[in-house]
């Protein structure tokens, strides 16, 4: 009976268990502070590129900071939705972050390398919040991040496509080899 008084008291307003969500809370701040910081160096770049790729990375830079901006608002209303606080100051998600400014003098296609290695910092941020919300229960946060990992590996791919020189090539499976 005691048992069952202690569970009613732990569930939240959404019925999940608060004790639960608190490390899907605290990962998803640690996904709003390297969004901020993905969010302004893209910015910065879309600012600050040079050279006969200025056009497309231009447009590029501003694309994937404008999706990023709507992703920063999602994660912390979703936050808010878990009845949490966002973290929201820049000094918070500097320390916070795994991602790292870098100086906007860098060369294009340098650019793209760097915004390639915030990706790979993202994903594996969103896989450890996602592994947390599926522990949690919490299926909102798991849909949310399911789909942002999606999106984000599709936008990698292109700017991985771009920094390769047109010789390369990809990896073959084996079924088209054999055949
Ligand atoms: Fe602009």
């Amino acid at each position: 009976m005691l048992e069952i008084i202690i569970k009613k008291i732990e569930m939240n307003y959404l019925n999940m268990n608060d004790k639960e969500i608190k490390p899907v809370i605290n990962e998803l701040n640690v996904l709003l502070a390297d969004y901020s910081i993905y969010y302004q160096k893209l910015r910065s770049f879309h600012w600050n590129v040079l050279g006969k790729n200025f056009f497309e990375l231009h447009n590029k830079f501003e694309e994937l900071y404008t999706d990023a901006r709507l992703k920063i608002d999602e994660v912390a209303e979703r936050i808010l939705t878990l009845r949490y606080h966002p973290v929201s100051s820049l000094q918070e998600y500097l320390q916070m972050s795994s991602l790292e400014e870098v100086s906007p003098f860098i060369k294009d296609t340098e650019m793209v390398g760097e915004i390639l290695n915030d990706h790979k910092k993202l994903l594996q941020q969103m896989k450890t919040a996602l592994d947390k919300a599926d522990s949690a229960g919490d299926e909102g946060t798991v849909d949310m991040l399911g789909a942002y990992i999606g999106e984000l590996e599709k936008a990698s791919w292109m700017l991985d496509a771009f920094n390769k020189n047109t010789s390369d090539q990809l990896k073959i499976s084996d079924t088209i080899s054999n055949s």
